[in-house]
């Protein structure tokens, strides 16, 4: 998707579709005259009669007559222009995304004016537009034979403004970079679990270091063995798929200090494992690397972008399968940090795999930490579907955070974790810690148990289980993957580059 800059001489656009945002009083917005002259003088009576709508997010599509430069119009209601806001703005751009794929649009212009008004201007209205597109025309291609040639790509998108624009262009191109990596994570987490194994994912992570120029190491299990990575080697024990622990490095200054550390939950399958899940909640399953998707999406960004502040991802993979190999409860394991396991649960595999790569992030010298997991069922009582739950240890760290999650509009609520929470999970007549101290507020015990890994490194958990698979299409996408998070970790990097200058 090209950013053409042109002026809003609305005679000389030549598009498959002119976007129109319809706030309440278009008369007021700059320019309307011109579009109504353009084209039709009739437009004024169809806001009147509701034929064209200034609700928020309605869509009205209308033929243009011959001799225009464009095929068709799509007006878009917008509400109160007080009201607008970068999410709503957001969300309203998805809605024309997907409309332009539905209509079969390979190009698009865009009038930035009627999305403007005090605290929103051209910059920012053209950074939602290329990230709200880019969001809201994501398709999966699917393995029904013959499906992808009805595939629609939008080619060119023409910017109507008159700021800037090289500006223009850039902030539209961000937004882009920003939609890209969230749908590649989103086509992860859609993949089935057959395809994509852990080699894969290493495959994929392969990818990204060769086009961004990040260092890559990545551990099989002979490597694991060495270190003592007990705990992924324990999760991994009844697959035929090699685990994989997938490290990428990106270098922004010449002493590799002040580290941010993304680590993510690779699962590929999650059957439970002798823990054995019940069939109905298997399926699905296979949405289990979200955590994975998100770092990856994440640092996608950040090899675009290129922001002044290290970073290393790291990313447990294997799949939880049973065979007479297989871990089971009972079983008591020790981590690459050294700390013991008592394993109650083979289906709490999550934190298993996470404490490894905790502790090898803190090893490689993160001095913060994000973990990023599909971890807990509990999240999903707790908080829904669009939410995501966190922990920290860190109250700095958090309100930053939280910051960078308002910029993208991706909702997280935070949960208490209390030493009394702490008490159980290191309760275990066998070893340091259990991997399941019971099903009360457990989500708070799934990334409590990462965090006894984390130590006193400032620490974040990020439990996206509800958040990371849709069940149905959403105001920025369709159903399945959401590459939730993606856009907060890369923020959050950005944001931490600036503060300390
Ligand atoms: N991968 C699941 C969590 C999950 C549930 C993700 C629903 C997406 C949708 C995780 O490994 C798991 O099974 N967690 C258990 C933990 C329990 C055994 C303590 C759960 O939440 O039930
Ligand atoms: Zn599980
Ligand atoms: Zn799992």
């Amino acid at each position: 998707m090209k950013p053409i800059i042109v002026e809003p001489q609305f005679e000389k656009v030549a598009a498959d579709v002119l976007i129109i945002g319809v706030p309440e009083h278009p008369e007021n917005v700059d320019g309307w005259e011109r579009l109504v002259e353009n084209f039709s003088s009739r437009l004024p009576e169809w806001i009147k009669t509701g034929d064209v709508k200034t609700d928020f997010k309605k869509i009205v599509r209308l033929p243009a007559l011959d001799g225009k430069g464009y095929a068709r119009v799509f007006f878009i209601g917008l509400g109160a222009k007080q009201d607008l806001n970068e999410d709503r703005i957001r969300e309203s751009f998805a809605a024309i995304g997907k409309e332009l794929i539905a209509s079969k649009a390979t190009s698009a212009a865009v009038w930035l004016e009627p999305f403007t008004n005090d605290s929103l201007g051209h910059t920012d209205i053209a950074f939602l537009a290329g990230e709200g597109i880019g969001l809201g025309s994501y398709q999966f291609e699917s393995y029904k034979t013959g499906s992808n040639e009805k595939d629609v790509r939008i080619e060119t998108v023409q910017i109507l403004t008159e700021q800037d624009s090289d500006e223009m262009k850039a902030a539209f191109e961000v937004g882009i970079i920003h939609a890209k990596a969230v749908n590649e994570a989103r086509t992860l987490v859609n993949m089935p679990p057959n395809i994509l194994t852990a080699r894969k994912l290493a495959a994929h992570a392969h990818q990204l270091a060769e086009t961004y120029g990040f260092e890559i190491h990545v551990l099989g299990k002979q490597e694991m063995e060495e270190l003592g990575m007990g705990a992924i080697l324990a999760v991994n024990q009844g697959s035929v798929e090699e685990p994989q622990l997938i490290v990428l490095k990106y270098t922004a200054t010449e002493e590799w200090k002040e580290v941010i550390g993304l680590v993510g939950k690779g699962i590929t399958y999650d059957t439970g494992g002798y823990s054995l899940k019940p069939k109905d909640g298997m399926v699905g399953m296979k949405g289990d690397m979200g955590g994975a998707a998100a770092v990856l999406g994440a640092m996608q960004i950040i090899g675009e972008l290129r922001p002044a502040r290290n970073v290393i991802a790291v990313i447990a993979s294997t799949d939880n399968m049973i065979s007479g190999e297989a871990f089971k409860p009972d079983d008591v394991i020790t981590s690459l940090s050294g700390k013991t396991i008592e394993v109650l649960n083979t289906d709490a595999e999550g934190r298993l795999v996470l404490a490894d790569a905790v502790t090898y992030a803190k090893q490689a010298g993160a001095n913060y930490l994000i973990d990023v997991a599909t971890l807990t069922g509990g999240v999903i009582v707790a908080l829904g579907h669009d939410k995501t739950g966190a922990l920290t240890n860190d109250e700095t760290f958090f309100e930053e955070f939280l910051e960078a999650s308002a910029e993208t509009g991706e909702f997280v609520w935070r949960l208490p974790l209390t030493e009394k929470d702490k008490k159980r999970i290191r309760k275990s007549d066998m070893a340091d810690l259990n991997n399941s101290p019971g099903r009360d507020g457990h989500m708070i015990f799934g990334g409590g148990f990462v965090g006894e890994f984390a130590e006193n490194t400032p620490w974040i958990h990020l439990d996206i289980a509800g958040t990371s698979d849709a069940a149905s299409a959403h105001e920025l996408g369709p159903k399945g993957g959401t590459g939730v998070m993606v856009r907060t970790l890369a923020t959050l990097v950005q944001r931490m580059e600036a503060e300390e200058e």
